[in-house]
C-alpha cells in the first residue's frame, strides 16, 4: 500500500471534507449500482477488520483491487481480483456494478476484471465488504440471496468461515494459489487445493504435488500425517461432505487472534497470527517443513541445500535465468546454461564433444530413465548420445539419466551417507580438461599451492602479529575483544569449517592467534544501527556463568557482524541424545546436564542486571564443554538483532516442539515460555528421543503425553527412560525429573514453576507434588487410538527411521533468541519499536 502517497495519512482535515463533498461511498462498506471506487477510496468492512480498495504489494508499480487487513500496520493482502491483469493508473480505474456484474475498468473503460456472470441479478444488486473478509455481491433488497461472493474464490488467503473445498455439482474446487512473488499478484505455482480423498495436496504448476496433509480423521480431528495439529489448538477445523459438496472450513476460537492461512509463493502453507506488540505476522506452522520439499524451489537447474540462507543456487555452468526475480525470493525461474552444449550444433566450428561435471553428495531429480547398460562408461555414452539428455548417475550398477530440465537437484552436505554423485552435461568449455592431464595438474598445483599457502600464513602471521600490538584487533568495553574482520577471516581460514547455523547466521570454527580455539557466528541481517549494536554487545558481554557460553569479541565492519564465542568441544546435546552413533549419556550425567542447564537459565532470568528471556531452548542451543559441563548458547540475540530478530524468528525452522503455547496466541512473552521449552527438552533427556515423531506409516509418536499420562497413574516410570540406558537410573531423581518437565509445560503460565523453583527441585532441596496432564497433552490423550505411543517395544528401527525425518529440521536452527524485560512480570514486544 502506498501509504506515503494517501491523502488521507497527510491531509486527513481536508480529506475530510473533500470525501464528505465528493465521495459518498468512502468509509461505507457497501458499493451500490451506481457507484463507483478508484484512486484512493476504500470500502471498510462494518466492524472495521477489513478493507477493499486499490494497492500495490511492495515496490511493484501495478495496482490491483483486493482486500487488506484493515487493523494490520503491514500492508497485508487476504484477496486480490486482477491478480492476472494489474492497473496501472488507479485514479482511472474503476471498481463498479456493470449489468449486475462487479467489475474493473481501466482508463478506457476496457474491462480487465469481471465476476463473469452469465445469469446476472437484478439491476438492483449491491456489493458489501463484510467482517469476516468476504466481498459479496447481493440482491439489493434481500441480502441473503448471495450472487457471487470473493469466499468461493479465494486467492492465496483462506480466511476463516470460508470454504476450501470440491463443489460436487459444478466439479469446481476452491483452491489457494500462491502469488508470483513479493510484489506480483499473479498467480505462482503452487496451490493448494482438497482432493476426493478428503486430503489436500500442495501442487507445482497443478501438475507435480509434492507434499499431502493425509486423509482427515473424523474421530481424531485432524489429517493424519500432520499431528502438528493437535498442538494447533486455536483453530477449530471442521469438515463437511453431502451429495453437494465436501470442504473444509476452520473458525478461530478466540476472536482477538488475528490468524491467516496461506499458500505462501515460496511454496510452503502457513499459518500466522498477527502480533500486536512486534507488528509482524508470527509464523507458527507450516509445511512442508524442508524448502527442498517444495517441488520445483529452485526451478530449472537450481540446486537446493537446506544448510545455505537462501537455500537456492545455480547448478555449475549456470546462471540466474532472472536475478530481478531471485531478488525477490522467487527462484521458481531458475537457471540457465551460460554456454550451450555443444550436442547438436551442426554449425558448430569446433565440433567438440559435451563434456561431464562431477556433482558429489546430491539427491538427484526423480524420475529419471534407466536404459540397460553394463557399465558407468556405458552409461555416460548413453547419455552422451542423446541431444536431450541432461545427467546421469550411476550407482550399484544401474544407470540413471535425465532429459530436458533438471528439477530437484538437492545438494546434502559433505559426507552425508544419503548423497550420490551427479554427473552434469555441460559443453566442453565449462569442463576443464580431461582428467588425465588433469591429475598431473592438480598434484603439481597442489605442491605448489602448498608452498604458497605456507607463505601466506607466515606472512599472515606476522602481519596479524604487528596488527595485534597496534593494530586493529583491540579491547573493547569491558573485557571483549574487538575484532577486524580480516582476523576473523583468517582464524576460520575463510569461513572453512562450518560448525552449525540457522536463521541468525551460520556458525564457523576459528583458531585465534594464540591458539584459542573459538567459535565464530556470522550474523545476518542485523537492523540495529553501530552504536546500539555495540551496546548490546557489551551488555551481553558482561553476562558470564559456568552455564552460558561466554561471549569472546565481536566485530562490526559496516554490513559485517560477527560474534566471537567459546568454543565447545562436545558440541550440543542433540548430537549426545539422539544419534545412534555416539555414545550413551548416562543418567547422571543427564542429570547433571538437565540441573546445569536449570543454573544457568535462572541466572538469564533472575540474577543478572537486565533480566534475559532466552526464546530459543532447545537441545541444539545446549552446548558441551570437555566435562560435559552444560552451556546455554546463543542469549541475548534478539536485542542485538534489533527488527530483524522477529522475521527470523518467525521464519526459523525446528523450533516448534518446543515453543510455549502463547507464541501461537500472540500475547505478550515471559520468562515462562523459556520454562515451557525447558520442560520439553527435559522429557527428551528422558527418553532419548525427539518428543514428536512421525514414523513411515504415518502415526505420530508424542513421548510427553505418553510420560505425563503414566507419571499421573503412577505406572513404572523406569518405561519411560532412553532404552540404552537399559533401566539404570536413580529412581528418585527420574521421578523428581519427570513431574518438573510436566510442571513446566503446563499450558498456564501462571502453573509453571520460575527456573530458580527447577534447580531447587532438581537439587532436592524443594519437594513437588504430582503434576496434572496438561489440556493441551491431554487432547491427544484423549485421541490414543490414533496416535501410537512409545512404549519400550517400539523397535529402534522405527524412531530411527523417525528421526532421519526430524533431525534434519531441528539441526538447522541453531539460532536464539532472547531479550531485556523491564520488569519481574515479563517483557513486552515493544521494544524493539
Ligand atoms: C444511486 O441510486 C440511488 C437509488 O437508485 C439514488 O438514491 C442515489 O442518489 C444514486 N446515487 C448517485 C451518486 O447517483
Ligand atoms: C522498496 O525499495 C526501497 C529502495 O529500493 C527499499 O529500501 C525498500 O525496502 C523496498 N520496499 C519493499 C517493501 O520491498
Ligand atoms: C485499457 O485496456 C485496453 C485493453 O487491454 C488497452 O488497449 C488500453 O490501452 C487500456 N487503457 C489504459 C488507459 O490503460
Ligand atoms: C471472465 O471472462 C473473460 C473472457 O472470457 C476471461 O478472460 C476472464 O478471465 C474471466 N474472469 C474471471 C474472473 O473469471
Ligand atoms: C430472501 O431470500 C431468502 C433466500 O433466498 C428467502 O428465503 C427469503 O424469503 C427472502 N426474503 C425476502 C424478504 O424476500
Ligand atoms: C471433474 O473434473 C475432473 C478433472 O478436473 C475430472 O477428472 C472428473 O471426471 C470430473 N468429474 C465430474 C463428475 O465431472
Ligand atoms: C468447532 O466448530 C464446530 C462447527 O462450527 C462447532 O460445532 C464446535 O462447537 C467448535 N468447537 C469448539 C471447541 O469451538
Ligand atoms: C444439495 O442441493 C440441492 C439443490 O440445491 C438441495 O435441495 C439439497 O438440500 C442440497 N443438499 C445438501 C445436503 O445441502
Ligand atoms: C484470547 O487472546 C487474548 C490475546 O491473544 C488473550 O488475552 C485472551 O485471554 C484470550 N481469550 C481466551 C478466551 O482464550
Ligand atoms: C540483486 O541483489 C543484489 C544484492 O542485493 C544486487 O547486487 C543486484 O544488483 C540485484 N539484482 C537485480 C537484478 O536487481
Ligand atoms: C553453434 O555453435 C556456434 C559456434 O560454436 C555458436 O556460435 C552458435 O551459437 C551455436 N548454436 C547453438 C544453437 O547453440
Ligand atoms: C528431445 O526432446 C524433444 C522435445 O521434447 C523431442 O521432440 C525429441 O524427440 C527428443 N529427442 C530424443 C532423442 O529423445
Amino acid at each position: 500500500m502506498d501509504i506515503e502517497n494517501n491523502p488521507w495519512f497527510q491531509l486527513p482535515l481536508l480529506l475530510l471534507c473533500f470525501c464528505l463533498c465528493i465521495c459518498p461511498s468512502l468509509g461505507a462498506d457497501t458499493i451500490a449500482a451506481n457507484e463507483t471506487l478508484s484512486g484512493d477510496q476504500t470500502l471498510v468492512s462494518s466492524g472495521g477488520d477489513f478493507k477493499l480498495g486499490f494497492f500495490r504489494p511492495g515496490n511493484s508499480s501495478f495496482w490491483y483491487v483486493g482486500i487488506l487487513y484493515n487493523k494490520v500496520s503491514v500492508p497485508t493482502v487476504a484477496w486480490v481480483a486482477n491478480g492476472e491483469k494489474p492497473i496501472f493508473d488507479r485514479f482511472s480505474a474503476q471498481l463498479k456494478i456493470s449489468d449486475g456484474n462487479l467489475v474493473i475498468v481501466n482508463g478506457s473503460q476496457s474491462p480487465v476484471w469481471s465476476t463473469n456472470l452469465t445469469s446476472p441479478g437484478s439491476s438492483s444488486v449491491k456489493a458489501v465488504l463484510g467482517d469476516n473478509g468476504n466481498f459479496a455481491l447481493m440482491d439489493g433488497l434481500n441480502s441473503s440471496q448471495i450472487i457471487w461472493q470473493s469466499f468461493d474464490h479465494p486467492s492465496n488467503t483462506w480466511l476463516p468461515g470460508a470454504k476450501l473445498g470440491i463443489n460436487k455439482r459444478t466439479n469446481t474446487s476452491q483452491l489457494l494459489t500462491s502469488f508470483k512473488n513479493e510484489e506480483d499478484a499473479a498467480p505462482g505455482l503452487f496451490s493448494v487445493q482438497l482432493q476426493p480423498s478428503s486430503e489436500y495436496y500442495l501442487w507445482w504448476k497443478m501438475t507435480e504435488h509434492y507434499w499431502t496433509s493425509g486423509p482427515w480423521d473424523p474421530k481424531a480431528k485432524i489429517f493424519s500425517l500432520v499431528p502438528d495439529m493437535l498442538r494447533n489448538y486455536i483453530y477449530n477445523f471442521s469438515y463437511v461432505d453431502n451429495e453437494n459438496e465436501s470442504y473444509f472450513t476452520y473458525s478461530v476460537d478466540n476472536t482477538s487472534i488475528l490468524s491467516r492461512f496461506i499458500m505462501d509463493f515460496s511454496g510452503q502453507v502457513q499459518q500466522l497470527t498477527w502480533l500486536e506488540g512486534t507488528k509482524q505476522w508470527n509464523l507458527f506452522w507450516s509445511q512442508p517443513r524442508q524448502m527442498c520439499e517444495v517441488y520445483g524451489f529452485c526451478g530449472p537447474f537450481g540446486v537446493c541445500s537446506e544448510s545455505t540462507d537462501n537455500f537456492c543456487q545455480c547448478l555449475h555452468g549456470f546462471t540466474q535465468t532472472s536475478p530481478n526475480e531471485w531478488n525477490l525470493s522467487d527462484r521458481s525461474g531458475g537457471c540457465s546454461r551460460t554456454t550451450n552444449l555443444n550436442c547438436g550444433n551442426n554449425t558448430a566450428v569446433n565440433s567438440q564433444k559435451d563434456r561431464f561435471h562431477t556433482l558429489s553428495y546430491m539427491n538427484p531429480p526423480g524420475d529419471p530413465q534407466t536404459p540397460d547398460v553394463g557399465s558407468e562408461k556405458q552409461c555416460e555414452a548413453a547419455c552422451l548420445d542423446n541431444c536431450n539428455c541432461t545427467a546421469y548417475a550411476y550407482e550399484g550398477s544401474i544407470c540413471s539419466i535425465w532429459m530436458g530440465d533438471l528439477f530437484n537437484v538437492q545438494q546434502y552436505n559433505p559426507g552425508d551417507s544419503n548423497g550420490k554423485t551427479l554427473y552434469l552435461r555441460l559443453a566442453a568449455s565449462e569442463v576443464p580438461d580431461s582428467p588425465k592431464k588433469n591429475n598431473t595438474v592438480i598434484i603439481a598445483g597442489s605442491v605448489g599451492a602448498a608452498a604458497v599457502a605456507a607463505l601466506l600464513v607466515i606472512v599472515l602471521l606476522g602481519a596479524w602479529r604487528w596488527r595485534s600490538r597496534g593494530g586493529r584487533t583491540k579491547s573493547a568495553e569491558g573485557s571483549l575483544l574487538a575484532f577486524g574482520y580480516r582476523d576473523l577471516q583468517a582464524a576460520t581460514k575463510n569461513f572453512s569449517e562450518r560448525l552449525g547455523g540457522g536463521g541468525f547466521g551460520s556458525v564457523f570454527k576459528g583458531t585465534l592467534p594464540d591458539s584459542t580455539i573459538v567459535a565464530v557466528k556470522k550474523l545476518e541481517s542485523v537492523s540495529q544501527g553501530e552504536k546500539q549494536f555495540r551496546t548490546e554487545v557489551s551488555t551481553i558481554g558482561t553476562i558470564q556463568h559456568v552455564n552460558l557460553v561466554r561471549l569472546r569479541g565481536f566485530c562490526s565492519e559496516g554490513n559485517k557482524k560477527l560474534l566471537v564465542y567459546d568454543y565447545m568441544q562436545n558440541g550440543s546435546i542433540d548430537a549426545h541424545l539422539f544419534s545412534q552413533e555416539s555414545k550413551i549419556l548416562d543418567w547422571n550425567t543427564r542429570y547433571q546436564i538437565a540441573l546445569g542447564t536449570a543454573r544457568g537459565l535462572t541466572y538469564l532470568h533472575e540474577k543478572c542486571r537486565d533480566c534475559i528471556i532466552h526464546c530459543d531452548i532447545k537441545p541444539e542451543n545446549i552446548l558441551l564443554d570437555t566435562e560435559f559441563c552444560p552451556k546455554v548458547a546463543d542469549f541475548g540475540l534478539a536485542k542485538l538483532m534489533g527488527r530483524e530478530f522477529s522475521r527470523v524468528l518467525t521464519t526459523m525452522r525446528g523450533t516448534r516442539g518446543y515453543l510455549a503455547p502463547e507464541w501461537i496466541t500472540g500475547v505478550a512473552i515471559t520468562a515462562k515460555a523459556d520454562v515451557y521449552s525447558y520442560g520439553m527438552m527435559l522429557f527428551e533427556f528422558v527418553s532419548g528421543r525427539r518428543n514428536s515423531e512421525q514414523s513411515g506409516d504415518g502415526k505420530v509418536h508424542f513421548f510427553p503425553t505418553w510420560a505425563a499420562k503414566k507419571l499421573t497413574e503412577g505406572g513404572d516410570l523406569l518405561e519411560l527412560l532412553d532404552p540404552r540406558l537399559g533401566r539404570d537410573a536413580d529412581m528418585e531423581e527420574l521421578t523428581r525429573m519427570c513431574r518438573v518437565a510436566c510442571w513446566c509445560v503446563q499450558d498456564e503460565e501462571r502453573d509453571r514453576p520460575p527456573m530458580g523453583q527447577v534447580v531447587q527441585i532438581l537439587e532436592g532441596v524443594l519437594d513437588v507434588n504430582m503434576p496434572r496432564v496438561p489440556r493441551s497433552l491431554q487432547v491427544l490423550a484423549d485421541n490414543q487410538e490414533q496416535i501410537v505411543f512409545f512404549t519400550e517395544s517400539s523397535s529402534s528401527g522405527q524412531s530411527s527411521q523417525a528421526k532421519s525425518n526430524t533431525s534434519t529440521a531441528s539441526s538447522q536452527s541453531k539460532s536464539t533468541t532472547s531479550m531485556n524485560s523491564n520488569t519481574e512480570a515479563g517483557m513486552s514486544w515493544g521494544h524493539f519499536d
